[in-house]
């Protein structure tokens, strides 16, 4: 079997290169494609050193621009590498530009796509993280979602559950992996050994930094918060827009905010293991602080990770400045709130995702269940179904029995996954039924 992985910015070179480990180690025939979307030396190349990846066989060269301009030059470059690389199956992480336009080239040329982090919603259509997930999601044949919630999402948006394998997510991996390297290679800590009471802080969302009115109540709030000290290795995108606002002189002024260059991937997770908390509107960071119990704070109203909200290691503040104090101090002061935060459950697994997620590629395209073609039976051959169970029988059990797919179960009210163990005694079934 032969893969292709394309990326294209810093959260997906972290989070693919566990799963290019699993490759390696597999001998497995990849290509390895970067959009070029990030280029800056500590935006991309510093996590091909941290992460020891190779380099990769193809840069599409993109760089920024806007949405359409950038998604249709990686489309051009991207479908130009599949031609001729002729790979088995294209795989994608997360949600950038990347994501959509890999999936969209791979789908459209009868590639199948695993989607890395499949599932995730926030609901927020004005994200355009959303809406490249959503349109990803549509154009794969395997979703590898991190947990049951993200695998639920995608079946109630009518996604076959049978494609849908429950993983984790591998940024556990890379973190639990990288952090023993870090400890032993990094001294980012002695830049900082003076200060007690550390928050790490990284925002980049186009709605928080590329809003005045946003970025102002943000910034304002962590000027004031002049008992902490706060390191802030700073986005491209971020520092452009506080030197454009007038707000960077301002808060290099205030001795407490250290603004940095980003740093590598090693150098930020000793600096997040050793912080009292982490302010951020990123999305991997939720995942990270909740995998190194570090208390987290999200400068947004919504989440894609809703699981580190409800496991309690993340509290949701948007860009509310009095919010943001109130609930900055609360953590760092509250002996109470600190612990409960600290001691919530990882929802995102046990670091082994990217094992799980070559297991079931290999598996299925064995199987011969990879290959995309036109249905051959004639159409409306199925019925759709809700049926509520009285006898002990598993969903696989129930198919069989059947000649069923099940798409949805409610068990007392509630949505659940159907995994084919679960027995469906007093629940409700969503199904098709097949009539040949
Ligand atoms: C992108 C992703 C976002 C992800 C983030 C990770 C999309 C739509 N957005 O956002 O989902 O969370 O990466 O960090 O794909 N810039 C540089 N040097 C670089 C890269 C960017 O200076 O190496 C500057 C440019 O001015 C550019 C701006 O940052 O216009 C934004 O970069 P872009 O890649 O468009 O989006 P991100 O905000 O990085
Ligand atoms: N990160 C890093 N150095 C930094 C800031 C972040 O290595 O200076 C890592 C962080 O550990 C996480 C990833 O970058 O794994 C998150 O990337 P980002 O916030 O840019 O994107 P998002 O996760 O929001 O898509």
């Amino acid at each position: 079997m032969k893969i292709a992985i394309v990326i294209g910015t810093r959260p997906e070179i972290i989070k693919m290169a566990p799963v290019i480990d699993e490759i390696n180690k597999r001998n497995l025939d990849y290509v390895l494609i970067h959009t070029g979307q990030h280029y800056d030396h500590e935006m991309s190349d510093q996590f091909f050193l941290d992460l020891e990846l190779p380099t990769p066989d193809y840069n599409i060269g993109v760089g920024s621009g806007s949405h359409g301009e950038q998604t249709a030059e990686m489309m051009k470059g991207i479908e130009k590498v599949f031609v001729k690389e002729k790979p088995d199956l294209v795989m994608v992480q997360g949600d950038t530009n990347a994501v959509l336009a890999g999936a969209i080239v791979a789908s459209k040329l009868h590639i199948p796509v695993g989607h890395v982090e499949a599932g995730l919603r926030s609901f927020d259509k004005t994200m355009p993280e959303e809406i490249n997930r959503m349109a990803a999601d549509v154009c794969s044949l395997l979703y590898y979602v991190p947990t049951e919630e993200s695998a639920l999402n995608l079946v109630v948006e009518g996604i076959n559950p049978k494609n849908v394998i429950i993983t984790g997510n591998t940024v556990v991996d890379a973190c639990l992996r990288n952090l023993k390297i870090a400890e032993n290679k990094s001294d980012i800590l002695s830049q900082f050994s003076e200060y007690e009471n550390i928050l790490t802080l990284t925002m980049h969302r186009a709605e928080n930094v590329d809003n005045i009115e946003r970025l102002t109540q943000i910034t304002d709030a962590l000027m004031e918060l002049n008992e902490l000290t706060i390191i802030f290795p700073v986005h491209p995108r971020t520092l452009k827009n506080l030197e454009k606002f007038g707000i960077y002189s301002k808060m290099i002024e205030k001795g407490h905010i250290k603004i940095i260059k980003p740093v590598g991937y090693l150098d930020f997770l000793l600096l997040l293991s050793h912080s009292q908390m982490i302010m951020t509107d990123s999305g991997g960071l939720q995942e990270e602080a909740i995998t190194l119990d570090v208390p987290c704070m999200t400068l947004r109203y919504n989440t894609e990770r809703p699981e580190t909200v409800t496991a309690g290691g993340n509290i949701l503040v948007g860009s509310d400045k009095k919010k943001i104090m109130e609930t900055t101090r609360l953590i760092m002061n509250d002996p109470q709130t600190r612990e409960k935060m600290k001691k919530a459950i990882n929802p995102y697994g046990d670091g082994k995702s990217s094992e799980r997620i070559l297991e079931v590629s290999l598996r299925e395209y064995e199987n011969g269940n990879m290959e995309i073609k036109a249905p051959e039976d004639l159409m409306n051959q199925f019925k759709r179904k809700i049926e509520l169970v009285d006898s002990n029988i598993t969903v696989l059990e129930f198919e069989k029995i059947n000649n069923a797919l099940i798409r949805l179960v409610y068990d007392n009210g509630e949505a659940r996954f159907p995994h084919e163990d679960l027995d469906l005694k007093n629940m409700l079934v969503l199904f098709d039924k097949y009539l040949n």
